[in-house]
């Protein structure tokens, strides 16, 4: 896909610049290097194949030519967005969500933000923000769709299992129109984050509700329990065994649901 036929294809939305790279290494690490040079709010950076593409928890992402979706967003939060900017990872799962949704496939977030086709993961979304002298410089949210079968890894190298989208449509998908219908939703919900009707959106795709579950966070504490849902403020709701709620921050967590 040509830069120019991209920015067609985009036209109506806010992204007032797109850079389109066949093979690059990671579209988050262009996107951080033309945030710095000052890229604008909307900025967007695609590639049809990354080399060295990034995952969560420094795992390693693989696109293969042709097979996914990878693009980063450039985002320039205002002060008053800036209270919210732990929910730009949700945002986008929400947005790939519902424009996965809006396919008529079930689709569902793993909190806070895997999407989740028949219960196995079809997108997984890496946002890193950019800060200098103390001020907040912007944000890369990265947006990876598995789209083709050759978009899966196998199996003994991923931690969660993993599907693509055309495997659950069963027909070919055009990526250039589920890249619009993403950022599309992304830029709509974009204005509602952190509203009530926003954490009720989310919350209306959360996987597991009512299902047991173990979350592990980053100093490997685990805690089970069955999931109730999210809070006003964006943190999971967990009932555990001695019936009390407990509530987790997003942040460096891992939600399995157990015996899945
Ligand atoms: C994860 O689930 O671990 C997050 C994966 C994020 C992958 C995307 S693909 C586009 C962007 N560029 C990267 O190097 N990573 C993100």
């Amino acid at each position: 896909m040509q830069t120019d036929q991209l920015r067609q294809i985009l036209a109506d939305l806010p992204v007032p610049a797109v850079r389109a790279f066949d093979t690059i290494g990671s579209t988050n690490d262009e996107a951080l290097a033309w945030a710095e040079a000052g890229a604008e709010d909307g900025s967007l950076v695609v590639a049809d194949q990354q080399t060295m593409g990034r995952g969560r928890l420094g795992r390693s992402w693989v696109t293969n030519p042709g097979a996914a979706l990878a693009f980063s967003l450039i985002l320039r939060p205002p002060v008053a967005e800036q209270e919210n900017l732990g929910l730009f990872s949700p945002l986008a799962g929400l947005a790939v969500c519902l424009a996965l949704q809006a396919l008529n496939l079930p689709a569902e977030i793993k909190w806070p933000n895997d999407v989740l086709l028949a219960r196995r993961k079809t997108c997984g979304i890496l946002a890193e923000s950019a800060w200098q002298a103390g001020q907040l410089h912007g944000v890369v949210v990265g947006i990876g769709i598995n789209v083709t079968p050759a978009s899966v890894p196998p199996s003994d190298q991923v931690q969660f299992p993993a599907t693509c989208v055309e495997a659950q449509l069963d027909k070919p998908l055009d990526r250039w129109e589920l890249l619009h219908a993403v950022l599309e939703s992304f830029f709509e919900w974009r204005n509602r984050l952190g509203s009530v009707e926003f954490i009720q959106a989310w919350e209306e795709s959360l996987a597991f509700i009512g299902e047991p579950v173990t979350l592990k966070n980053s100093g490997g504490q685990s805690f089970s329990g069955i999931l109730q849902g999210i809070n006003a403020q964006g943190n999971l709701r967990l009932r555990l065994a001695d019936g009390m709620e407990k509530l987790v921050s997003v942040g460096d967590v891992h939600l399995r649901p157990d015996g899945g």
